[in-house]
């Protein structure tokens, strides 16, 4: 499975914080943001990532992320000069792809929760996995219908009345069919090759999964400046309260067998001290050599 990390777009409703840094660059709470998911794909088992970025913020991302082999991962970069759809990542990473499965996560979407996405990434294996997360307000996200016994009947891009309470959260995990699927869309009247139509075509051909995410898992998207905010709030508080971290790729891939003790230590030695670098030091080398209290996982 391979991963692409989509943070284009023109950042508007962030204005004035994006002049300078895109979005995806911004601070959430002690990280920046596109962290989150890239430690959500790490998480997920991947290795493989392609960033996709506007020509101006591509340079930004290289020279926080780099190639990636600090963290045990594969990096590449792709441009989108203009945002053109979320689907059109595909087309833009088919040469990354290569007839691989990939996961497709919004450079702006946060998710913490434990298990929440672990069961369908070692389930997936054919066709196309994506989530349903209940919210107060589907209409601004594609939302997906269930019948009766659960099965996913319909998915519609931001309805005026939406059929059901649950909105489609910005990862998706497609097999290798996903780049003819996208070329043969059309653009939407918005002028975007959508996600939702590459989903509704799954769906019509009886390859779709959708997995709804439980109560308890956290879904934030950090797309305005109240919830770009928020999104700050909620992982202080967490952080805080349970002395982890969340959206930390370091940890990530040290637990995912990406990085050996040896390697975490040398990396940890190379960074400022700070805050980050105490936590990487005092709890998750001291647990590995055993120094540490019980940690929730
Ligand atoms: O957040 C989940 C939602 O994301 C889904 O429920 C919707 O089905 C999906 O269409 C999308 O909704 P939005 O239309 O609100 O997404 P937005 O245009 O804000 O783009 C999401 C992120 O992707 C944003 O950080 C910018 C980036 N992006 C977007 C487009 C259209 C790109 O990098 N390139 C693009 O061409």
């Amino acid at each position: 499975m391979k991963g692409i990390i989509l943070s284009g777009g023109a950042g508007s409703r962030l204005f004035p914080l994006t002049l300078v840094a895109s979005k995806q660059l911004q601070p959430v709470y002690d990280k920046p943001m596109v962290y989150y998911p890239l430690t959500t794909l790490i998480e997920g088992g991947i290795r493989e990532i392609c960033l996709i970025s506007t020509p101006h913020d591509l340079p930004r991302f290289r020279q926080l992320l780099g190639d990636g082999s600090a963290w045990g991962l594969a990096i590449e970069y792709r441009e989108q000069p203009r945002p053109e759809g979320i689907a059109q990542a595909f087309l833009i990473a088919e040469s990354f792809i290569a007839g691989d499965a990939v996961t497709l996560i919004l450079g702006d979407n946060v998710f913490y929760g434990g298990e929440g996405f672990a069961r369908a990434f070692t389930e997936f294996q054919t066709g196309a996995t994506i989530f349903g997360y209940h919210v107060h307000d589907p209409e601004r996200y594609g939302v997906v219908e269930f019948d009766a016994q659960g099965r996913a009947i319909s998915i519609q891009e931001k309805p005026k009345q939406p059929r059901s309470n649950y909105a489609v959260p910005g990862l998706y995990l497609y097999d290798p069919r996903v780049v003819g699927i996208t070329r043969a869309l059309r653009p939407s009247p918005r002028g975007e090759l959508e996600i939702t139509d590459v989903n509704v075509e799954y769906l019509r051909r009886g390859a779709l999964r959708v997995h709804r995410l439980n109560r308890g898992f956290a879904w934030l998207d950090a797309g305005t400046s109240s919830s770009l905010h928020e999104a700050s709030a909620y992982v202080q508080t967490i952080e805080k309260r349970q002395g982890i971290k969340i959206g930390c790729p370091e940890e990530a891939a040290f637990r995912r067998g990406f990085l050996s003790l040896p390697q975490l230590e040398a990396l940890i030695e190379r960074m400022p001290r700070c805050e980050y670098r105490d936590y990487l030091v005092n709890e998750v080398v001291a647990e590995a050599r055993g120094e540490a209290k019980d940690r929730p996982a």
